[in-house]
């Protein structure tokens, strides 16, 4: 009988449970505008259901129930808002945290370097990595860009002889990881030369482990599957390598280093391995699939615009000498039809755009009006801000021309925002800019670029990250390249 009664009690208990997690906040909630949760367990299964099409479902919904709306993901509630003045408020003016819940999967496997880190720390070592992308060490990427383009180049070389079909994306990525390893870290990842560097690897794992974002904060505790946890320790023995090597040239040097990169500055600050093993694994994810496939939809879309490609030769051709193959450090920046074309191709391909995530700290009401209590996360898709029809004239046409206008300044500072703004933004975009404008200069100078196949099959799609790509996500641009020079 006693039994009976204390089983009774635990099932009243774990009904109770229910009830408070699943059923009771979308019932206190439902007065807020977003798509009615079609499950008090499951909420918007929707979503669920949209896998690499997050953004046309986000798309919908704000078409829907406006600029600021709530959609539900199990027992968690997420606002999105592409209005500008929410974005600016929550972004730069109560400067709200990182969500914690959205950003687990990353910690989990690259560990937890700045993207990830909560405050003050991240403020901190912020402040300390800050002179490695904007002070002297910056002409020392070029030199890391150059040598591995010249790599791409020669591969390219055989692709034009051969009137190969090939897709840019695989390529350019191997490049932009080699050269953010070399730029970075001192070592090429060897992506270019066949080597297996595992930081691909990571990318996809930390894809896969995103869905137990619906299970935070029980997700702290379920591991990556043994296969991939053997994998995470061989990719953390690898950078522990590569710092071993590091500190032993630091013992043995004399004088301090003349061309000092990111991992000089980590060790310098004096933090201990695992941190340091952190920043790396975050900086190598960072890095890697934005800037490659932002690199990517830019020649794709060059390759439909008659105009801007062009321009873009034009301005290549003056700004490298045919003895050269690369456009110069100092020259960059008399390019502006390379940074309009950069920035345009962000804007409409913004490889983060999905959004930032961020929790509100305290009871907040938003500039629309929205109320949004404490321990609220908030989404900002960038990619709607990008494509929205109040900020941007014709948001669907790729028009470069739009950034070399000096009407473009009257556009609110949020509504474009590719690298997120405040204090978490992004700490490489100029690495980003830079190896972004010298690849499309240099691919530019050199080749002709024809895109193979139906142009209105692909568009971007995602569920974490996204990239140009079919429906499916199987398929990215494929192009073929002939000789200019
Ligand atoms: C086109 C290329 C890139 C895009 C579109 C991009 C975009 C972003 C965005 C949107 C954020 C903020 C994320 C958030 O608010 O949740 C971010 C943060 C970050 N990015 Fe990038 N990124 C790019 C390239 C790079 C590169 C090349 C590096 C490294 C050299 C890098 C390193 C980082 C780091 C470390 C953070 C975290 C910064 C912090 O929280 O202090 N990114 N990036």
């Amino acid at each position: 009988m006693e039994g009976v009664s204390v089983g009774l009690l635990a099932l009243g208990a774990i009904i109770a449970l229910i009830v408070k997690v699943f059923v009771l906040p979308k019932l206190w909630y439902a007065d807020f505008p977003g798509p009615k949760p079609e499950s008090y367990l499951f909420g918007n299964t929707e979503f669920a259901e949209a896998s690499n099409h997050v953004i046309q479902l986000q798309e919908k919904w704000m078409r829907e129930h406006g600029k600021t709306y709530q959609s539900w993901i199990c027992h968690r509630r997420l606002i999105v808002t592409v209005d500008v003045e929410n974005v600016r408020f929550c972004l730069l003016k109560k400067k709200l945290r990182k969500s914690d819940a959205a950003y687990q999967n990353i910690k989990v496997v690259f560990g937890s370097g700045l993207l990830v880190q909560p405050d003050p720390a991240h403020r901190i070592n912020r402040r300390a990595l800050s002179k490695v992308f904007h002070g002297e060490f910056v002409p020392n990427f070029h030199k890391a860009i150059i040598e591995e383009l010249e790599i791409l180049c020669s591969r390219l070389d055989a692709a034009a002889e051969n009137g190969e079909v090939f897709e840019p994306e695989a390529i350019i990525s191997n490049m932009v990881g080699d050269a953010t390893g070399r730029s970075l870290f001192g070592q090429s990842y060897g992506y270019q030369s066949g080597e297996h560097a595992l930081v691909k690897d990571l990318i996809e794992i930390a894809n896969e482990e995103a869905w137990k974002f619906i299970l935070y904060p029980i997700s702290k505790l379920l591991r990556p599957s043994k296969q991939k946890r053997e994998i995470l320790v061989e990719y953390k023995r690898r950078n522990q390598a590569l710092l071993d090597e590091r500190r032993r040239e630091h013992e043995e040097q004399q004088t301090p280093k003349s061309n000092p990169d990111l991992l000089d500055a980590l060790i310098e600050s004096g933090r201990p391995d695992r941190e340091i093993l952190g920043e790396i694994g975050i900086f190598q994810f960072a890095a890697l699939d934005t800037t490659s496939r932002a690199i990517s939809a830019a020649l794709f879309e060059l390759s439909g615009s008659q105009d801007a490609t062009l321009s873009l030769q034009k301005e290549a051709d003056e700004l490298i000498n045919d003895s050269d193959l690369i456009v110069g450090f100092d020259k960059v920046d008399e390019s502006p039809f390379s940074r309009a074309v950069w920035m345009e191709t962000l804007r409409m391909h913004s490889p983060a755009g999905h959004g930032s995530y961020r929790t509100t700290d305290e009871d907040l009401t938003l500039p629309s009006g929205h109320f949004v209590p404490k321990n609220s996360d908030i989404c900002f898709p960038m990619h709607l801000i990008h494509y929205d029809e109040d900020l941007w004239e014709q948001p669907r046409s790729f028009k470069p021309d739009r950034f070399l206008h000096p009407s473009s300044g009257r556009r609110p500072l949020t509504g474009y925002q590719p690298f997120s703004q405040g204090e978490r933004n992004c700490i490489g975009q100029f690495l980003a800019n830079h190896v972004g404008r010298v690849t499309l200069l240099t691919l530019h100078h050199r080749y002709e670029w024809k895109l193979f196949g139906d142009r209105a099959k692909f568009g971007d799609f995602g569920d974490f990250g996204l990239r140009l790509a079919t429906e499916d996500g199987l398929e990215s641009p494929r192009m073929t390249i002939s000789r200019r020079h």
